[in-house]
């Protein structure tokens, strides 16, 4: 039988990695799952709910780890928990591969293999796992939601006998997961919506969602867009262009979420400061590319700034801002993975080492850092 071990997150961290749902999906593959006590209790997962599903409850850390094969988790977890793990025992998280490198190193050395859900391959048949989507889609409906929350107007047009209140204007910028979600809600909301990004594809995108595509639409507009769907970093030339569009656009908006990134760099600059300066008094930023240093360049990353009467917001975990639906969406992610990993015959850990989407997350094994894009080069 695969024991499967869930620890408590951080006191930073609301989410957990298993829902009472994917417990009993668990159970059903002949897995016993330990939860420690009160672990999911900030996703309204309590307890007893876990149980009703088949999971055990263990009173602590220690005990829920005791013997597991397994140990799920949503952030990166501690050096002390994974020594706890059997060698050759399995560990999958959000580990934040490219994030403190020592201590990545010093869990690797632990002998536990090593999964990053982040590393996910954007294929097909891993839809089910991808857990930057799940969370992200979380991300940008929350960000509209908070930044509504802080807007001192009413978001759609409301005609009435004292007048008629205007909708708000809301600009997204970044159509990728997030962003597709951020107009979808502004939308929902009765916002006049408008987007913006380098890749050609989604301007189809943004238009079936009833909201207007602006952008620079040049020859190098044209081919944005890499092999795996990401966006190629802009030329100088280009940005000059777009930020010229971006700062006769932002003046009249009332809020701008932004969602801009390029994998494996800095979030690219689109809001200057004098951009913000030209906005209108109580208008909002969001900046989900806060974690990657912003899109705007007054953000602080998980603050407030407030500049000529605008609010920029850096959030730096939104779906961690709605638990119970990112809890349930990330457990699903995982369960989908762990279930590639389990002989359901012989109700053993089986790891299929050939897998596309099993070489595609593996970070570490038997001691060492395996990842093809973790490799440092040899001095
Ligand atoms: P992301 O988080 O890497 O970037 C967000 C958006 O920012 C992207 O749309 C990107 O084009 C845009 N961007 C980058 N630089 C910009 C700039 N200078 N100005 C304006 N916009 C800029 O992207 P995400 O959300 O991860 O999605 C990327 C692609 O992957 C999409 O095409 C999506 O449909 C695809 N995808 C495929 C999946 C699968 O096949 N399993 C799963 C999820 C997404």
């Amino acid at each position: 039988m695969v024991i499967i071990a869930v620890t408590a997150e951080s006191a930073d961290e609301p989410r957990i990695a298993v829902s009472p749902d994917t417990v009993k999906k668990l159970a059903a593959l002949g897995c016993n799952v330990k939860v420690e006590s009160g672990a999911g209790s900030r996703s309204r997962f309590a307890d007893e709910l876990y149980e009703a599903q088949g999971a055990h409850i263990s009173r602590s850390r220690e005990e829920a780890l005791a013997g597991a094969d397994i140990l799920l988790k949503v952030r990166r977890p501690a050096l002390d928990e994974v020594n706890l793990l059997k060698a050759g025992s399995v560990a999958a998280a959000m580990l934040d591969p490219y994030g403190s490198r020592a201590g990545l190193e010093a869990l690797a050395a632990s002998g536990v293999t090593l999964f990053s859900m982040e590393l996910m391959p954007r294929i097909s048949r891993a839809q089910s796992m991808d857990v930057l989507s799940s969370q992200a889609n979380l991300a940008g409906y929350k960000a509209v939601v908070n930044a509504a929350a802080m807007f001192e107007q009413a978001m759609p047009m409301m005609m009435t006998a004292a007048g008629t209140v205007p909708a708000a204007r809301v600009f997204v910028m970044g159509v990728g997961v997030a962003g597709l979600q951020a107009i979808a809600t502004a939308r929902r909301m009765g916002a006049v919506v408008t987007a913006t990004d380098v890749r050609p594809a989604t301007k189809e995108q943004v238009l079936s969602l009833g909201a207007k595509f602006i952008a620079v639409e040049d020859e190098e507009f044209s081919r944005a867009e890499t092999q795996a769907g990401y966006a190629k970093p802009m030329s100088a030339e280009y940005q000059r262009k777009q930020a010229e569009l971006v700062a006769s656009h932002v003046r009249s908006q009332d809020i701008v979420i932004t969602t801009a990134l390029i994998p494996g760099r800095p979030a690219p600059r689109l809001i200057t400061s004098a951009m913000v300066e030209s906005m209108k008094p109580g208008a909002i930023i969001v900046d989900l590319a806060a974690e990657r240093g912003g899109n705007c360049e007054l953000t602080r990353p998980d603050g407030i700034v407030e500049v000529n009467q605008v609010r920029i917001a850096g959030p730096l975990n939104l779906a961690g801002e709605v638990p119970v639906s990112a809890s349930s969406l990330y457990a699903r992610n995982l369960f989908a993975f762990i279930e590639l990993m389990i002989d359901k015959k012989e109700r053993a850990l089986k790891v299929d080492w050939d897998d596309e989407i099993i070489k595609g997350t593996l970070v570490a094994r038997d001691g060492r850092i395996v990842h093809p894009s973790l490799q440092q080069p040899s001095a």
